[in-house]
């Protein structure tokens, strides 16, 4: 099957920063896993049903990108799946810290899996899935922080207020 890497994340909405981090992995690597984990430190807005639904509609098209949901741990995840290699996107430097702490705990717990790091991509380093939610709630225009394909279904989502327990 050739080279398999993760694209894991919260992706709670998903962003054109993460379309573009994404299918650029697409066109390095021969299968792409985003996988949408969970991150304890974030409370999420859409379930993970939800979150994969607007990813597999964002990636129509991207012949080998496969859009999977996960609770446990990236690491075993990988072992599983016989990943290769973790990809992710760096903004900023502000960012490196928090990723640098998490590819070597991943690192530490399966040894074999390394981690890819792609620079994002100069009109999306201000782009995060907070500030969409933050800028929508606000009745500002997130028409060009989203996918166009999707862009209706979060507004709508979100006009809906908060999702009910993700159970
Ligand atoms: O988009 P995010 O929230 O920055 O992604 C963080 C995520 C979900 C990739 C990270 O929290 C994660 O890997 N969660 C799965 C649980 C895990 O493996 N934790 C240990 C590594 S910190």
């Amino acid at each position: 099957m050739g080279k398999t890497v993760i694209c894991p994340g919260s992706f709670d909405p998903v962003t054109l920063g993460h379309l573009d981090i994404i299918t650029r992995a697409s066109k390095l690597f021969d299968h792409v896993i985003v996988a949408v984990l969970t991150n304890l430190a974030k409370k999420p807005s859409f379930t993970i049903e939800e979150r994969i639904e607007l990813l597999k509609k964002a990636t129509k098209g991207i012949d080998n990108v496969e859009i999977v949901g996960f609770t446990g741990l990236l690491a075993e995840y990988a072992k599983e799946r016989n990943a290769t290699a973790v990809v992710k996107g760096l903004r900023a430097v502000s960012d490196f810290e928090y990723e640098f702490q998490q590819c070597l705990i991943n690192k530490k717990l399966n040894p074999n899996l390394e981690t890819v790091f792609l620079t994002t991509s100069q009109e999306n380093m201000y782009l995060s899935s907070s500030i969409v939610k933050q800028v929508a709630s606000l009745g500002g225009d997130i028409s060009t922080f989203v996918p166009s394909c999707i862009h209706g279904e979060i507004l709508k989502r979100l006009s809906q207020g908060e999702m009910k327990d993700e159970g």
